[in-house]
């Protein structure tokens, strides 16, 4: 009974470190949601995240401010609601950035609340992944057609999380049930009170003792699979969609234009990363192409004279003047926003998919989407970029989004580069995997092995 209790001692504290972590991953200080919606509302006329509009950018503000001026939360919640009041106080910090961005008045808001700074603060620091993209954009998306529907992450991880709280919660309560019952067990066997009690006392614990282990193995595969879940897919980001400098359309390039994904992301074949296309790319065509011609396709609520200023930005960051023809050498460079953006630690390589798997992409994409075929490889995975003005993301591209494709797409093993690569292999893996008629999945050539996707 002692023993018992002492595991008794080291559950609970299990169980509440098990609480606590949980709810340090998903609480946070203050609610990104309700901060996006006040930023929205009252900070977009001269804020975005990322970038310079009339005020700095905010995104980690809360940590820059830290570094760049010494000063913390409280200081932004008194900036924030009143910068004027701060700098006639004499607030060095706050004197020092009216200065650097030319005096110009930050508005006051004497009306929001420690919280809804707190909820903006915390949104500027952690902002939510977009929600699946409406209207517009959700037509874009299922346009995309996801190549491997993923779980919706969010659900799965909420059930994962109400049900390892639900049985923790029963777990504790056993726990404390059974504390009882040996307390009283302990002040019975002191007493010398009558044996049968003892007895029957005896038979309770040792049901007790069954469900309070076979919780515990519940709770330890529970928990195995909240973890698992939470790596494969976490950093979900489908429908990051960011403002471009220049409104560059795939949809008039690819689509309208029918341009050739490749022509611009040439190195996609080569290697590791598909750049986005120099200046120069550019001006092969614009040279000469100065102004939109209208004729075909307008994007509702634009119109000609924006495009053609768009077509200017090109000019400008060549420093190509249309007049006379020539360059001035005057170039300012473009810093386009990148969308997709793998860890360090993650080792992506364009060309095995788009060289080495592109009839196989291709192959099992059309199979599985029928009603949504696609012609480029590159779709497969970045969805019907030819139908979208701006960029958006399509898919996860979470770890388990690679695997579950992985583990569905069969390999092409009569390309040439494969042919090559795997002649031995190929027989090998042809016996092994007769189940399936002698398909080959991605997964078999390695292609869930950690260290082929990991550094
Ligand atoms: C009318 C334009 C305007 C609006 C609206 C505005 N700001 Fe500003 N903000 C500025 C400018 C300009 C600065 C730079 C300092 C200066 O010139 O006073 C600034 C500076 C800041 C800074 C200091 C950043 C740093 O790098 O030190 C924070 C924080 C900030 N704003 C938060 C907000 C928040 C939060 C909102 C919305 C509730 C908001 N601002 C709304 C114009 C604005
Ligand atoms: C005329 C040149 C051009 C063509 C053709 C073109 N792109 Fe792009 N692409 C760009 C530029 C410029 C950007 C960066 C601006 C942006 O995101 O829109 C870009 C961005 C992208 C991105 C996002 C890159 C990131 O930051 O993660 C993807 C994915 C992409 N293109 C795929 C394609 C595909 C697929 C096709 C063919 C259907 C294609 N592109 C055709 C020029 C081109
Ligand atoms: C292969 C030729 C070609 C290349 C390369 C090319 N464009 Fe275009 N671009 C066109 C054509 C054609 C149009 C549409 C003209 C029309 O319909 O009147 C156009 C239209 C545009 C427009 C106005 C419509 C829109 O998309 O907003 C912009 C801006 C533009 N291009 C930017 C770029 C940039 C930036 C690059 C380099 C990354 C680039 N283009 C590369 C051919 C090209
Ligand atoms: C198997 C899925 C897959 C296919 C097929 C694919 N991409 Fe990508 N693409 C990715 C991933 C993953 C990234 C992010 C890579 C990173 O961050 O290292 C990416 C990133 C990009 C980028 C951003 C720049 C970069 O390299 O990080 C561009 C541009 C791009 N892809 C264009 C293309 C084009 C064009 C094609 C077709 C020729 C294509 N992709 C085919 C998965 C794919
Ligand atoms: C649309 C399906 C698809 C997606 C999504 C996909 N892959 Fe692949 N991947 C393939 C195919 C097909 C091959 C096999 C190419 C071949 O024939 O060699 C492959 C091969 C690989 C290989 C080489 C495996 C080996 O043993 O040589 C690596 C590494 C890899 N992929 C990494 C990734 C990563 C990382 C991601 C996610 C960011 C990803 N893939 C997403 C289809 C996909
Ligand atoms: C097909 C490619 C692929 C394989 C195989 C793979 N991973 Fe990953 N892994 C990824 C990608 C892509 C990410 C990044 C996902 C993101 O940032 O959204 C990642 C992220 C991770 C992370 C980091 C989670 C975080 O904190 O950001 C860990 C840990 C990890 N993988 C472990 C593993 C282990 C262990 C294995 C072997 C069982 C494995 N991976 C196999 C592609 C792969």
């Amino acid at each position: 009974m002692i023993s018992w209790r002492k595991h008794y001692k080291k559950t609970l504290i299990a169980i509440g470190l098990l609480l606590s972590t949980s709810a340090s991953i998903y609480g946070q200080d203050g609610d990104p949601k309700n901060g996006e919606k006040l930023f929205k509302a009252n900070c977009t006329a001269c804020h975005a995240l990322d970038k310079q509009v009339v005020g700095p950018p905010l995104k980690g503000v809360v940590e820059r401010v830290k570094t760049e001026g010494g000063v913390d939360k409280d200081w932004l919640h008194k900036w924030i609601k009143n910068n004027k009041e701060l700098r006639a106080s004499g607030d060095k910090y706050a004197n020092e950035i009216f200065e650097k961005y030319n005096k110009t008045e930050m508005q006051v808001f004497p009306n929001l609340s420690d919280k809804d700074i707190d909820d903006i603060l915390a949104y500027t620091t952690n902002p939510p992944a977009p929600e699946p993209a409406t209207t517009d954009a959700a037509k874009d998306t299922a346009a995309a057609g996801t190549a491997n529907a993923a779980p919706q992450s969010s659900t799965t991880t909420n059930i994962v999380i109400i049900s390892l709280l639900a049985i923790a919660g029963l777990l504790v309560w056993i726990l404390l049930k059974l504390r009882q019952l040996v307390k009283l067990g302990q002040s019975e066997e002191l007493s010398g009170l009558n044996e049968t009690r003892v007895r029957s006392f005896r038979e309770i614990y040792e049901k007790y003792h069954y469900v309070g282990k076979a919780l515990l193995a519940i709770l330890a595969i529970l928990a195995a699979y909240g973890v698992w879940n939470w790596l494969m897919w976490i950093g979900v980001y489908k429908g990051y969609k960011p403002e471009q400098p220049i409104y560059f359309s795939h949809k008039i390039h690819a689509g309208e234009q029918k341009i050739d994904c490749q022509l611009c992301h040439s190195s996609a074949k080569y290697g590791k990363v598909s750049e986005i296309p120099s200046m120069n790319v550019c001006m092969n065509c614009h040279r000469t192409i100065s102004e939109y011609n209208a004729d075909h396709y307008m994007e509702p609520g634009k119109d000609k004279a924006f495009y053609d200023g768009e077509i200017q930005k090109i000019y400008a960051a060549t420093g190509w003047d249309a007049q006379k023809q020539q360059y001035t050498g005057k170039t300012q460079p473009v810093e386009w926003t990148r969308i997709h953006n793998m860890p360090d630690f993650v080792y992506f390589n364009h060309a095995q998919h788009v060289v080495a798997g592109e009839q196989a992409i291709i192959n099992s994409f059309n199979k599985k989407n029928p009603n949504n075929k696609i012609d480029v490889v590159c779709k497969a995975c970045h969805g019907k970029i030819d139908t979208m003005n701006v960029v958006q993301m399509a898919n996860d591209f979470t770890m388990g989004w690679c695997i579950e494709c992985h583990r569905t797409t069969e390999v092409d093993m009569n390309n040439g580069y494969n042919k090559e690569y795997f002649k031995n292999l190929h027989e090998k893996l042809k016996k092994q995997y007769p189940k399936d008629g002698g398909k080959i999945t991605v997964d078999a050539i390695g292609g869930i092995e950690c260290g082929k996707c990991h550094y």
